[in-house]
C-alpha cells in the first residue's frame, strides 16, 4: 500500500495543499520528508494522512467502522468545512485467499468536516475505503494468514518506554491487534512489553530445555550432519515475530541485542549493548526513543504478516514527527537509510528541522513548506549541511551578528586603500579573533585576504 497524493482543503494552516508522495517518476525511494519553519503546518500534514488513513483500518475491523473526524478546530479559521481528499495505491487482489498483483488498484476517498451551524463546502466520499478494506476483509475471510499492511503514526508526543512493573491479566494478540493505537499515540511499549512477554512464554515452552541442548551436544560429538540438523531444530523453535524484533533492533542498533524479559529482581527488560547487560530504562533518552519506535514498527509488522518468512518485509505506510528528535548529528544521518533498509518495503513519510536528515541519503522526495506553499526541493544527496541550511531551509550557517561582522569585515579589507584603513581593519579582525574560537577558518581566510591586500598595497604605493 502506498499513498499516492493528498490535497488538504480548508484544513490548519492550509487554504488549499496538494502532495504527491514518494514513489514517484522521478524518485524511486519510498521516503517523503517535509521541511519547514515552526508552524508551517508539517504536523498538520501528517495528522491529516492519520486520520484519513485511520478510516481503512476501522473499516477493516468492521465493515461499518469508523475512523477518526476531523477535529472542528482543524477547520482553517473563517471557513466553514475542511477536507481531506486521499489517492492510494494497493495492487494487492486476493482471489480465493490468493494474492496477486493489480496494478491499477488506486483508491480514492474524501473526509470532510463542516463547523456546527454551517453549510457544508464539502461532502465525505468514502466509497473507496469501503472498498479496499473489503479487499483485505474478504481476503482474511478465505485466509487468516493474509498479510496486513501496517499503517502507524509516530507524533512527537510518541512516549517512551512504559514498562508495567506487574501484568495482573495475559492478554491474547491478535493479528488485527497490531492497529491498536497505531495512529493515535505511535509508539505503545506497554503493549510491546506485554506483547514481547507473553511471545517468549511461548517461545519457552516450545524450545528445548538448555539441559536436554547440552546433553544432546555431548552425544552428538563432533558429527557435522546431525549438528547442522540439531541447530536447525533449535533455530525453528525461535518465535519468527521476535526474531524479527530482536533483528530489527540489532540491524538498526548496531553493539545492540538480545532484548529479552527478565523476571529478577523484579520485572523489567533487558538488553545486551556491547559487552553490558542493562535494564532498558538504563538506556540514554535518544538510545530508548530509537529502540522504541524501532521495536514498535516491527512488533506491529511482525503480527501483521503472518505468512512471511521475514515479517520486516511487510508493507504499509508509517508517519514519523520530527524523526531526529533526540538523535545525535551521527544519527541523524542515517537514519532514513537504517530505517529503509530495516523496513524495507514500508512508505515513510518524516517531517524535520535537521539538515543531516535530508544530506545523506539519494532517493528521498523533499518538500519545504512555506506560507502554506509547499516546494519540491532539489536532491541534497552529498550537500554540506553549511548549504542545505542556506539553500533549503533558510537559516544562517552561523550566529547572524558573527556572520554580519564576517562580511563587513572582508567589506573593509577590499576597500583598503591607505594605511589607516589597514590600521582599522586589523582592529576589527583583531575584536573578532578574541570573541571567537582558535583556528576560526573564516577569521584564517580573512587572514590571507588581508595580508594579499596589504601587500598589494604596499608595492602600489
Ligand atoms: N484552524 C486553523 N486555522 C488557521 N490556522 C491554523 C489552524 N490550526 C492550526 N493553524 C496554524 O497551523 C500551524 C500549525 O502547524 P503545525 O503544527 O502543522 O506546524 P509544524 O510545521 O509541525 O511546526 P513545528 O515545526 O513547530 O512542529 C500553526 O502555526 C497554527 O497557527
Ligand atoms: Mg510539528
Amino acid at each position: 500500500m502506498q499513498i499516492k497524493t493528498v490535497s488538504l482543503k480548508q484544513l490548519g494552516p492550509f487554504t488549499e495543499l496538494e502532495a504527491t508522495f514518494a514513489p514517484t517518476d522521478d524518485v524511486k525511494g519510498n521516503v517523503t520528508v517535509f521541511i519547514g519553519n515552526n508552524g508551517a503546518g508539517k504536523t498538520s500534514i501528517l495528522k491529516a494522512l492519520a486520520t484519513s488513513l485511520s478510516w481503512f483500518v476501522a473499516r477493516v475491523r468492521s465493515e461499518k467502522g469508523s475512523g477518526s473526524p476531523i477535529p472542528e478546530g482543524v477547520i482553517l479559521n473563517g471557513f466553514p468545512s475542511a477536507a481531506i481528499d486521499i489517492t492510494l495505491l494497493d495492487n494487492h487482489d486476493f482471489q480465493a485467499g490468493q494474492c496477486t498483483e493489480n496494478n491499477t488498484g488506486i483508491y480514492q476517498w474524501l473526509l470532510a468536516k463542516t463547523a456546527s451551524g454551517k453549510k457544508a463546502n464539502y461532502i465525505s466520499s468514502l466509497n473507496d475505503v469501503t472498498r479496499l478494506a473489503d479487499v483485505y476483509r474478504t481476503a482474511l475471510t478465505f485466509n487468516e494468514k493474509t498479510n496486513l499492511p501496517l499503517i502507524a503514526f509516530y507524533p512527537v508526543e510518541r512516549v517512551v518506554l512504559d514498562i508495567p512493573l506487574k501484568i495482573k491479566e495475559k492478554h491474547t494478540f491478535l493479528q488485527l491487534d497490531g492497529y491498536d493505537n497505531s495512529l493515535s499515540q505511535g509508539v505503545d511499549f506497554r503493549r510491546f512489553f506485554e506483547w514481547f512477554r507473553e511471545r517468549e512464554d511461548s517461545e519457552n515452552e516450545n524450545s528445548l530445555p538448555q539441559a536436554v541442548i547440552e546433553a544432546l551436544s555431548i552425544a552428538v560429538g563432533n558429527d557435522p550432519d546431525i549438528w547442522k540438523k540439531l541447530q536447525s531444530v533449535m533455530a525453528s523453535s525461535k518465535d519468527r515475530q521476535l526474531t524479527a524484533v530482536r533483528a530489527a533492533i540489532s540491524h538498526f542498533m548496531p553493539g545492540f541485542s538480545n532484548l529479552r524479559v527478565r523476571r529478577k529482581p523484579r520485572l523489567h527488560m533487558s538488553i545486551d549493548k556491547g559487552k553490558q547487560t542493562l535494564n532498558v530504562l538504563q538506556l540514554s533518552q535518544g538510545e530508548k526513543s530509537l529502540m522504541a519506535l524501532v521495536g514498535d514498527i516491527a512488533r506491529r509488522l511482525a503480527m501483521m504478516n503472518p505468512a512471511l518468512e521475514n515479517p520486516l518485509e511487510g508493507d504499509g505506510v508509517i508517519l514519523i514527527d520530527e524523526v531526529d528528535m533526540h538523535l545525535h548529528p551521527s544519527w541523524q544521518r542515517n537514519i532514513i537509510k537504517r530505517l529503509t533498509m530495516t523496513f524495507p518495503n514500508c512508505q515513510f513519510i518524516l517531517t524535520t528541522h535537521s539538515p543531516l536528515v535530508i544530506s545523506d541519503c539519494k532517493d528521498v522526495l523533499v518538500y519545504s513548506l512555506d506560507e502554506g506553499e509547499l516546494n519540491q526541493q532539489p536532491s541534497q544527496y552529498g550537500v554540506d549541511v553549511n548549504s542545505v541550511l542556506l539553500n533549503v531551509m533558510d537559516t544562517n550557517i552561523r550566529n547572524a551578528e558573527i556572520n554580519q561582522r564576517l562580511n563587513d569585515l572582508l567589506d573593509m579589507i577590499q576597500e583598503i586603500d591607505s594605511a589607516e584603513k589597514v590600521k582599522r581593519v586589523q582592529d576589527a579582525l583583531g575584536d573578532l579573533e578574541r570573541e571567537l574560537p582558535v583556528d576560526h577558518l573564516e577569521i584564517a581566510k580573512a587572514k590571507m585576504f588581508l595580508r594579499k591586500k596589504e601587500l598589494k598595497y604596499a608595492q602600489d604605493n
